[in-house]
């Protein structure tokens, strides 16, 4: 029998799927512990593909931890199968409006996010080998040869046309029709979010977020004189809408803002019908919605999720997202689609940064219409996917077990319940010492709640060193569950 579809049918490449089959052959026993799988060859010749991609299935299998490579003998599948950790579960956060006050530990750890001395499982920032960085920067030389005008003159709301066009186009794979009216470009992913919340809400109104949720959105909540109401989130599927029901019924709530595609720190993805209800939901009440999706495109599978505001019929969900974790942190692009708050967006905009920096719009357009961005999204898809299991793997072994540990299908952070004993805080200033840095729990709750929690990132390229540095970080978490015990 041929297992396999054709590439085209699924949009993975042939030997993603090659590798997905035999891995389901294992998990469903019929591939078992200690046995040979098919030879390279003889697959090879049964699926109709190359031997290079049998041979690149295998490998990928090998790291991820279902075979190990026999010298003379062939692929075998591997005795003790690693079985994932225990899952954290859906948070419950107090049902009332916070004041955020974010404070000195989260400056702490934004300065131990800049210290390049540490190993950085702190920050969220991507992968800096799987960046195009000098693709981009010859693209935006070649386009400040070729347009020097344009690369120093300003562009004031909605920004760089060529951009917009070009981020419209992208748009239909996330569901959206949206024309290049409909997009205003900011300064990264951070600018959209407090020009869109200044638009929809007033100092003391309040504000629907994920429990937890990235601290960036808190820093904005706090900074326009807002509060927050933390809603249940689950690890895998994000917001309950239940819960969010429940909560606009007992609470004056302005607006929501959420990252619905891959939450960070949960890595959770809100399922598309949940999406649809959610947005209908929100419109019966006149509520509008703040989607931030920074890390739609960055799925494991190689198709991305929709967005909410592909649902939208009302124009109240404004859509906020960035190149920050595709393609260039430091160039700060972002944008917006805000719907029916265009103009005030772009009032905003105007007043808080005048325009977004023209060369960078100008080089992420370029590299969009010729840079090859969908190959691009290929290859940090599959990275990311790998380099998340690699880092699940090595917490299985290094960490205490009683840890609990989210499964994304998205994104490249992970979010860890550690023993109950364990105090997240105390663990990064030990971490610190040993030159590691970690994101603390507390600093993605309104209340600092969380207190065992910590999240990693898992984008850096996986060497010896950072996995020395997951042992001393396991060893530590033991040690203080050990001093919590006594
Ligand atoms: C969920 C989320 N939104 C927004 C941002 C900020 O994006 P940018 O760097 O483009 O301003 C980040 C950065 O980590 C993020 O994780």
């Amino acid at each position: 029998m041929k297992l396999i579809a054709t590439a085209q049918d699924s949009g993975e490449t042939l030997y993603e799927q090659i590798s997905q089959h035999i891995s389901r052959l294992i998990e469903q026993g019929t591939l078992r512990p200690g046995e040979r799988v098919p030879s390279v060859r003889r697959l090879s010749q049964q699926q109709n593909v190359s031997i290079a991609t049998v041979m690149q299935a295998y490998r990928l299998l090998e790291s991820r931890g279902f075979l190990e490579a026999r010298p003379q003998s062939g692929y075998f599948v591997r005795l003790r199968h690693w079985r994932p950790p225990a899952e954290p579960e859906i948070s419950k956060p107090r049902p009332v409006p916070a004041t955020i006050k974010t404070g000195a530990l989260m400056m702490r750890v934004m300065e131990a996010i800049r210290d390049p001395s540490l190993v950085r499982f702190g920050a969220a920032l991507p992968s800096p080998e799987l960046l195009p960085t000098e693709k981009l920067n010859r693209t935006l030389s070649a386009a400040s040869r070729r347009n020097p005008e344009l690369s120093n003159s300003f562009d004031p709301p909605p920004g760089n046309t060529a951009l917009r066009n070009q981020i419209a186009r992208r748009a239909i794979d996330t569901g959206c029709e949206l024309s290049p009216d409909d997009i205003m470009t900011t300064f990264g992913g951070q600018e959209a979010l407090h020009v869109c919340l200044r638009a929809v809400a007033k100092p003391g109104d309040t504000i629907a977020i994920e429990s937890p949720t990235y601290f960036g959105i808190l820093q904005v909540i706090e900074s326009l004189g807002m509060k927050a109401l933390e809603i249940p989130t689950h690890p895998r599927d994000g917001v309950s809408l239940e819960a969010l029901a429940y909560a606009l019924e007992q609470q004056p709530v302005k607006a929501c803002l959420f990252v619905l595609n891959y939450n960070n720190p949960l890595g959770s993805c809100m399922p598309d019908e949940n999406k649809r209800q959610l947005v209908e939901m929100l419109a019966a009440k006149e509520i509008p919605l703040i989607e931030d999706d920074i890390y739609g495109d960055l799925s494991h599978a190689q198709e991305r999720p929709r967005t909410a505001k592909s649902y939208d019929q009302k124009g109240l969900v404004l859509l906020c997202d960035s190149f920050s974790k595709t393609l260039a942190p430091g160039y700060r692009v972002g944008w917006t689609a805000p719907g029916r708050f265009k103009e005030q967006v772009a009032y905003y905009k105007l007043v808080s940064t005048v325009a977004t920096a023209s060369l960078p719009q100008m080089a992420i357009a370029d590299f969009l219409a010729n840079g090859g961005y969908g190959h691009h999204l290929r290859k940090v898809r599959r990275e990311y996917a790998h380099k998340v299991q690699l880092f699940t793997e090595a917490i299985c072994k290094y960490f205490p077990e009683e840890t609990k540990v989210t499964r994304p299908t998205g994104g490249h952070v992970l979010w860890l319940e550690l023993p109950a004993q364990v105090k997240a805080v105390e663990l990064f200033e030990l971490a610190l010492g040993e030159k590691i840095s970690i994101a603390p729990g507390p600093v993605f709750s309104a209340r600092q709640r969380f207190d065992n929690f910590i999240r990693l990132n898992c984008a850096n390229p996986w060497t010896p060193a950072l996995e020395n540095a997951l042992l001393r970080l396991g060893r530590l978490v033991g040690r203080l569950q050990e001093a919590g015990s006594k």
